[in-house]
């Protein structure tokens, strides 16, 4: 059965009819093609805030354990495996189609590194519970559309799925409250660490927790 909201990016079974795109970009100094389709996140371009992120994020380069929550058609996790070869990376989404296109994107873009790659479908946090899995990173360029709140909510549950040292980045478009959030954070968890890494083009690319 549909969902409510079926027509959006963050549904699990987009409304919308299918048309596959193919993304060429250059990210660190490397060229990534990517298929997308309609119904998963900016599709036919990549969003400029995920570019200003995987161009900033920090990325250790020793065998590491990493998640790239909301992944969308995959640019993220993609990136952060090319970057650092010898780490497994996670790469989940709610929305099947995006899911569909990260397998593709791993096959095209990361022929052999597909025994350290992981694709998980399903809603946040749930498909890793009784996995006993924990994260030296996790990344997101979170869903705001439909407002703040459940970002929020996130970040309570962030921490139970990192390892000691482990950071949680995340990118906010300054005019989708990227303050607000760098206040709720220090007002909410006083004793965690929080800083901005860049604010480049409107974004704002935030490292917590380690
Ligand atoms: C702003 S998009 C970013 C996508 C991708 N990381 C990128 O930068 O292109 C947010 C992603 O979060 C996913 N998402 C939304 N709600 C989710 C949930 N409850 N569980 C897992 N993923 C979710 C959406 O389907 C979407 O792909």
């Amino acid at each position: 059965m549909m969902e409510k909201n079926s027509n959006h990016y963050f549904s699990k079974f987009p409304d919308v009819n299918v048309k596959i795109h193919t993304i060429s970009e250059s990210l660190r100094r490397h060229l990534y093609i990517f298929k997308t389709i309609t119904g998963v996140f900016s599709f036919n371009k990549i969003d400029l805030g995920t570019k200003v992120f995987i161009e900033n994020m920090d990325i250790p380069i020793e065998s590491k354990v990493f998640l790239d929550l909301g992944c969308g058609y995959g640019s993220i996790g993609i990136v952060l495996s090319y970057e650092s070869p010898q780490s497994s990376v996670y790469l989940l989404d709610i929305n099947k189609r995006a899911i569909w296109c990260t397998r593709e994107n791993v096959r095209l873009n990361l022929q052999d590194r597909k025994k350290s790659i992981f694709i998980l479908s399903g809603n946040y946090f749930e498909p890793l519970k009784n996995k006993d899995l924990k994260f030296d990173g996790i990344y997101m360029n979170p869903p705001l559309r439909q407002g703040r709140k459940e970002f929020l909510k996130l970040l309570y549950e962030i921490p139970g799925y990192l390892k000691t040292n482990g950071s949680f980045q995340f990118v906010i478009k300054k005019k989708m409250g990227a303050a607000y959030i760098l206040k709720y954070f220090k007002d909410t968890f006083p004793d965690e660490y929080i800083e901005v890494l860049c604010k480049r083009s409107g974004y704002w690319v935030f490292r917590c927790f380690h």
